[in-house]
């Protein structure tokens, strides 16, 4: 069996809160990615998914840290690197050359004052172009244009703009053009397509297809629109409190969800297509990170709780195991009682917005 590209054990995440203070914004993290696979992470707005993100690629804000657990990245030879023991100028030739981050808000991700075209420079000056040598300036023009050409930008009127000069759209394919500048080997996009209205939302899914078959990046990326999981994942890992409660092939966790809240998450949505079923919203709200319920995080708002629900952590456990990561996990002491009482009438496809 190959061996995984990335693999995440026990991985734990806190931000500090004051002197001495901190809050756990992510714990007990175990994950697999394989090469080419597009992992989508789900759940509600401060489960953490931002801070798995920057955490897999050590991109985590000063205040942020990684207190437990280990990051083993595969190169192409085969060899393992530990992330975690990775001083700051190997991290440096780590980021962009093996994988690259699409940040959050893509409003705000350019800096304001500075041209498309200078973007491209930083980045790539910032590493060499082969064979030790350094980047030109036609060089760094070719290629940037090239690469926006890829994302369908024309470069004569993008390359000399400045970031506010663009629309959302726009802005949020130059950074994904951008972040593959240095043919990364795994892309982490974070909300690609929120804020961007529906048609924009389509062509850069359509976008991410493309670029994924030409250039064949592995890819996780975090969004509430399970639309857009539903479209773009092989694989979806949903995410409660800091922690993954569920994991499965896009196939498992949309039609055969084994965690109320994954099916929660996908009873509240309207599909695009086929009968309007009531919507049913999850009772209660996410736990505050200092006071986290005991045992399942999940426990007040779940309606399979029992009181053995509130003793110790939950851990996944196995459904169905499949090669390649693609397994049914649940971290839920009732699984077998959770049903998806909505009626699929067609694909999975069909999902609409959280
Ligand atoms: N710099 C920070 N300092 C302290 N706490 C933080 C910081 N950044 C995030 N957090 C907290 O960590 C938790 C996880 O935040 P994170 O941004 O990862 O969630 P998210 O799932 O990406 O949310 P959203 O969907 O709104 O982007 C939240 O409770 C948030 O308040
Ligand atoms: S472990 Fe218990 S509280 Fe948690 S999701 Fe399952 S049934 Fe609900
Ligand atoms: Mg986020």
């Amino acid at each position: 069996m190959t061996e995984p590209i990335l693999s995440v054990r026990d991985l734990s995440i806190a931000y500090r809160t004051g002197r001495k203070e901190s809050v756990t914004a992510v714990s007990g993290i175990d994950l697999d990615l394989y090469e080419g696979q597009s992992l989508a992470l789900v759940g509600e707005s401060g489960c953490g998914k931002t801070t798995l993100g920057l955490g897999l690629l050590r991109l985590l804000p000063n205040l942020g840290e990684i207190t437990s657990g280990s990051l083993t990245y595969r190169l192409k030879d085969g060899s393992t690197q530990d992330l975690l023991a990775m001083k700051k100028e190997q991290l440096r030739r780590f980021r962009w050359n093996e994988a690259a981050m699409v940040f959050q808000g893509a409003m705000n991700a350019f800096n304001p004052v500075i041209r498309i075209i200078d973007h491209f420079a930083d980045t790539l000056r910032d590493h060499d172009c082969g064979d030790g040598k350094k980047w030109t300036k036609a060089a760094v023009e070719a290629r940037a244009g090239e690469l926006l050409e890829t994302v369908r930008l024309d470069p004569d009127r993008v390359l000399q703009s400045y970031p506010h000069e663009l629309s959302g759209g726009m802005k949020q394919r130059a950074l994904i053009a951008l972040a593959i500048a240095l043919d990364p080997k795994v892309l982490v996009l974070d909300e690609p397509t929120t804020a961007l209205d529906l048609l924009t939302q389509r062509s850069i899914v359509q976008q991410l297809h493309e670029l994924r078959a030409k250039f064949g990046f592995t890819m996780v990326f975090i969004t509430h629109d399970l639309g857009l999981a539903a479209e773009l994942a092989d694989r979806v890992a949903t995410m409660y409190a800091g922690s993954i409660i569920e994991t499965g092939s896009a196939r498992d966790i949309f039609y055969t969800p084994k965690h109320p809240y994954t099916a929660g998450l996908i009873n509240a949505v309207m599909p695009v297509k086929g009968d309007r079923p009531a919507l049913e919203s999850i009772p209660g709200f996410p736990p505050s990170l200092k006071a986290m319920p005991s045992g399942c995080a999940f426990h007040p708002r779940c309606e399979f709780a029992t009181a053995a629900c509130q003793g110790e952590r939950v851990p996944l456990e196995l459904l169905t195991e499949r090669p390649q990561a693609m397994d049914h996990a649940v971290a839920c002491l009732h699984h077998d009682r959770v049903r998806l009482d909505r009626k699929h009438n067609d694909s999975p496809k069909e999902t609409s917005r959280v």
